[in-house]
């Protein structure tokens, strides 16, 4: 019930309801938040920089899903990937899934989004993000001016964790050649990384979301926006500005992309 009022927060009209207009609303969603945004502690000042600092990629570390921790399977593509995801064992969730989630979308996406992993809409569905949570990344999508066809959209495990804990070290250590091969094969320009699971497998196991986000990273020639997992969003609406102003950066540096 608590969910279904927050998720009407980011209803905000019909079907035919224009892009520009969903983001208007939203925007002006946040404007009404601004005791909230104004609240954002010190270190989130860089929030207000529109566009991403270049930095060389020699001070940057490699990716995970380029060490030779993690090795990506030779799969020559998204399907191989799915394939191979679906059947796999490498972990205890392989045993204990409905369905795999291996993710979906663009296979030439410029952005692709990283969250956890499946829940039980997804575990039934073998999709990514279509329950709840799904529904305010559609709404974050489309703010953006684009369509969940436009993106790649993927987890770092590709199998439900039991009651939907947080996945274990050694199940997202297991799963992550999927997730690295994907964003190898993608190649996007922007990966947007949801939360803190995803945070902590793809750059920093010790970093903090609620420190890191809305900072511009770099890893691989990758731009890596980190915000907040759209499920925090629905326990938290004061959130929302926030992940509005990492939105509005990754439309930004879409644009410098695209010039
Ligand atoms: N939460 C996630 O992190 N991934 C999904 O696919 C759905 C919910």
């Amino acid at each position: 019930m608590a969910e279904e009022k927050q998720l009407t927060l980011f209803e905000h009209g019909d079907a035919e309801d224009s892009m520009v207009e969903q983001m208007n609303l939203w925007s002006a969603e946040a404007e009404s938040n601004q005791s909230t945004a104004q609240a954002i502690p010190s270190w989130s000042a860089a929030a207000h920089i529109s566009a991403p600092v270049a930095v060389p990629l020699s001070a940057h570390p490699k990716g995970l899903w380029e060490t030779s921790v993690v090795r990506a399977p030779d799969l020559p593509d998204l399907d191989a990937v799915a394939r191979e995801a679906k059947e796999c064992r490498r972990c205890k969730l392989g045993g204990m899934r409905k369905n795999a989630v291996p993710g979906e979308g663009n296979p030439h996406a410029r952005i692709m989004f990283v969250g956890e992993g499946p829940g039980a809409d997804e575990d039934a569905q073998g999709r990514p993000f279509v329950g709840a949570a799904g529904r305010v990344l559609d709404k974050l999508i489309a703010s953006m001016g684009l369509k969940r066809e436009d993106v790649f959209i993927g987890n770092v495990v590709k199998c439900r964790p039991p009651g939907n804990r947080v996945p274990a070290p050694d199940e997202v250590e297991a799963c992550m050649p999927y997730l690295a091969r994907q964003i190898e094969l993608i190649d996007p320009d922007i990966l947007v990384i949801l939360g803190a699971t995803a945070l902590k497998a793809l750059v920093d196991p010790n970093a903090s979301i609620t420190r890191m986000r809305g900072k511009w990273l770099e890893r691989s020639g990758i731009r890596i926006m980190p915000t907040f997992h759209p499920a925090a969003l629905l326990r938290d609406t004061s959130k929302k500005a926030l992940v509005w102003e990492d939105m509005k950066k990754v439309r930004a540096c879409m644009k410098d992309f695209e010039a």
